[in-house]
């Protein structure tokens, strides 16, 4: 048997303003992937299982309208291979449509089990050139943040149609990520925040100008290991997007309770309007945030070290 994996993600700084040119940073989140798992099948033919959400389907040869079998297609065609007989079986522990990159890492896992279960490799700008196609199907003209840092597993400097940038990460630093239990599709936010980009300029592209001018700082603060003025720039990063019109009232909640616990900064993750929301923390402030976001009613509190 064959298995692969993929990770989550969650955006630091500059999820909106991305899209309209500005940088911004994303990392890799520890202990929540999608496992594959590639093996002979009985009959001829690629069938693909994903176990979260019961869907079993067969390859025929064409895309059928799936995200799953759009990745097995173009996987396929970009190695220009005969379809193989395997069952491939895709187990995830990341929440779907909460801001943690949950269908990249789909379409990553199956793109690296396919390419090894027919002997070969895809190397990452080629994955990740994949993956972003089959991200447009989700999300219409995503920015391609999501599938770089996924891909790369790597903290991510992104800027749009530039070449990736790594971050060194100075000095080690936690987030807890807080899932407000609503589900909310990138999508709506992103066409909301078009529209309203569109109907007063004056406004709305300062708050984007200053989502970017956050984004750069944010970088050197992370490269010096200065957290405390990263925690910083996070609830500012919170602010801007209020402004954006992305949070909600169960967001606010979230980052209200973790900067009374003692964060050092807190904000919405992703496309917002639900989903999730991360607060940077030390040794010692970790667990109260912890206990103050679950009692703020979380659904669940992950966390991860950003290295
Ligand atoms: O997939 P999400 O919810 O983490 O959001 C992606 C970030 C956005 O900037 C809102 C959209 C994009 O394509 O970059």
């Amino acid at each position: 048997m064959i298995s692969t994996s993929a990770p989550a993600k969650i955006i630091l700084v500059g999820e909106h303003a991305v899209v309209y040119g500005e940088p911004a940073i994303a990392v890799p989140v520890q202990g929540l992937s999608v496992v594959a798992q590639a093996q002979p099948s009985t009959k001829p033919g690629l069938y693909i299982e994903a176990l979260n959400t019961g869907e079993c389907l067969t390859y025929t040869g064409d895309d059928d309208n799936s995200p799953l079998l759009h990745m097995a297609h173009i996987v396929l065609q970009a190695l220009n291979v005969s379809v193989p007989d395997i069952r491939i079986t895709l187990q995830s522990s990341i929440p779907i449509a909460s801001g943690l990159g949950s269908g990249a890492a789909v379409s990553t896992a199956l793109g690296r089990v396919l390419a090894l279960a027919v002997g070969s490799a895809l190397a990452k700008p080629e994955l990740n050139q994949l993956v972003y196609a089959v991200e447009g199907w989700h999300h219409g003209t995503p920015s391609g943040i999501d599938n770089t840092v996924i891909v790369y597993e790597q903290p991510v400097y992104f800027v749009r149609d530039e070449s990736i940038q790594f971050i060194r990460v100075g000095r080690p630093f936690t987030l807890l990520i807080a899932d407000t239990g609503q589900q909310a599709l990138t999508r709506v936010a992103v066409s909301d925040v078009r529209r309203l980009y569109e109907d007063q300029p004056a406004v709305i592209k300062p708050v984007i100008t200053a989502i970017g001018a956050l984004g750069q700082r944010a970088r050197t603060l992370i490269e010096a290991g200065n957290i405390e003025a990263l925690g910083q720039i996070m609830s500012e990063n919170h602010v801007l997007l209020q402004k954006l019109t992305v949070s909600s009232t169960r967001l606010d909640q979230l980052v209200m309770a973790a900067m009374q616990a003692g964060a050092l900064g807190a904000k919405l993750s992703g496309g917002g309007r639900g989903g999730n929301m991360i607060a940077l923390v030390t040794p010692e402030t970790r667990e109260a945030v912890r206990a103050a976001l679950s009692d703020a009613g979380a659904a669940a509190v992950y966390e991860t070290i950003v290295t």
